[in-house]
């Protein structure tokens, strides 16, 4: 038998693997009967071909059922979160009544002095005044219990887990930065920004972020006001696998015996009506909620040992999600 006919007698087996192999699993040969070994082997190759389109098809079936479970998952993991925040709120129940009675008791009082002093029957140049500043003293404490209701709807606000994206920090620290201006102007206070050139973006949410940022700067403005010293930096680096936010200033530090405390909801040091205490508590859930940390580190692990003042550090997973 010479080459010629030899190949042309294999030609339709050695197309079929080719079909198959390229991944045409529909592809069958057909047999010409007589039960010769071409036939066996044309045989063998439509066996693998069926079994090998079975398997894909439990493949992609398993592809499927996986790709399921994962969107239940990360739904869950969203309800987690929800009801996690939700349970918190429900154990911050009482402190937050007590924290608006507050300000309604205040209210209230000033509101029935305002009424005397704006009795007809002796209204004059003095009451009038006590008036006014009766209700300067109304509108304070307005704004007051607003800011609690306010840090309160951030607090239970419900977010979804796609709304984390590749974020600009050099964007999110400067928009931050920039709301304090005015700010930090009036108070002589020195901010600089030491931003890494190149910083990798983060994944997160621009504006949960920034609300963070905003919180520390605020905090951050508070610890330097009566300092001789006023400075607050702002400085963004980046490792292998994340990317960090510090805010640090020159003011007295956290003092170790509230160390412990400060990130729970409603602690504050600040004088009775001035500091709802939620800062901290709200940018931690937020950090966390993000897949990152927040905390006030070390002087000793600081950046700048030598110098005083807290610096509270926000770490963030990088977008291009490199792992160590
Ligand atoms: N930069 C800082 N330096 C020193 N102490 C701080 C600093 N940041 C926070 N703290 C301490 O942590 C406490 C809690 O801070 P948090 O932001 O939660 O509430 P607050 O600032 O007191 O109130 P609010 O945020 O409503 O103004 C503060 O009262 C203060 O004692
Ligand atoms: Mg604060």
């Amino acid at each position: 038998m010479s080459d010629g006919s030899s190949y042309a007698r294999i030609e339709p087996a050695l197309q079929l693997m080719v079909e198959i192999a390229s991944g045409n699993l529909e592809a069958r040969g057909e047999l010409v009967g007589g039960g010769d070994a071409m036939d066996a082997l044309v045989g063998g190759l439509n066996m693998l071909a069926e079994e090998l389109s079975g398997k894909l098809d439990e493949l992609q079936e398993a592809n499927q059922e996986l790709q399921r479970a994962n969107r239940e998952l990360k739904e869950m993991q969203v309800q987690l979160v929800q009801s996690a925040k939700m349970a918190s709120l429900g154990s911050m129940a009482t402190g937050i009544a007590h924290e608006l009675n507050q300000p309604l008791s205040a209210i209230r009082m000033d509101a029935e002095m305002s009424l005397e002093h704006l009795d007809p029957d002796s209204l004059n140049t003095a009451s009038l005044d006590d008036a006014r500043g009766a209700l300067a003293h109304i509108l304070a404490q307005v704004d007051r219990a607003a800011e609690i209701v306010s840090h309160l709807r951030t607090f239970g606000r419900q977010d979804v887990a796609d709304a984390l994206a590749p974020t600009d920090l050099d964007l999110v620290v400067r928009n931050a930065h920039a709301l304090f201006t005015q700010q930090l102007r009036l108070a002589d206070v020195d901010a600089q920004l030491e931003l890494a050139p190149d910083c990798p973006p983060a994944l997160a949410s621009g504006n949960r972020l920034e609300q963070v940022l905003i919180n520390l700067l605020s905090n951050a403005l508070h610890a330097v006001s009566n300092c001789a010293v006023k400075e607050i930096r702002l400085r963004t680096f980046a490792d292998d696998s994340s990317v960090f936010v510090e805010v640090e200033d020159s003011g007295p530090g956290v003092p170790a015996s509230i160390r412990g405390r400060i990130f729970e909801p409603f602690f504050t040091s600040k004088p009775e009506g001035e500091g709802t205490g939620l800062g901290l508590a709200i940018s931690f859930g937020i950090v966390r909620d993000l897949g990152g940390e927040l905390e006030l580190i070390d002087r000793d692990d600081a950046r700048s040992p030598d110098r005083d003042g807290a610096v509270f550090r926000v770490r963030l997973p990088r977008a291009d999600g490199l792992k160590t």
